[in-house]
């Protein structure tokens, strides 16, 4: 078992731009999607707009609550 915490991973975003988050556990360049899921069947990214240009803190456990940010809440669970 890994012992390696998970935790939000800072990511810079552009306004309009289309961003994919990985939801698979796969992905290669976590936190967003490198197609590794299509060796999955039944899991897809979460696809989202950036607002705004700036750095987000997206989720790296995939438990948040708020997918794809990092709710803060489950990192250490
Ligand atoms: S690689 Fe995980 S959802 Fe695409």
């Amino acid at each position: 078992m890994s012992t390696t915490k998970k935790v939000s991973m800072p990511v810079a975003v552009e306004a309009g731009k289309t961003y994919s988050w990985c939801t698979c556990g796969l992905t290669q360049t976590a936190p967003l999607c490198d197609g590794s899921h299509q060796k999955t069947a039944d899991l897809q990214p979460l696809s989202f707009v950036a607002e705004q240009t700036t750095t987000v803190f997206l989720c790296a456990c995939v438990r948040t609550e708020d997918p794809p940010y990092c709710d803060g809440l489950n990192c250490d669970s």
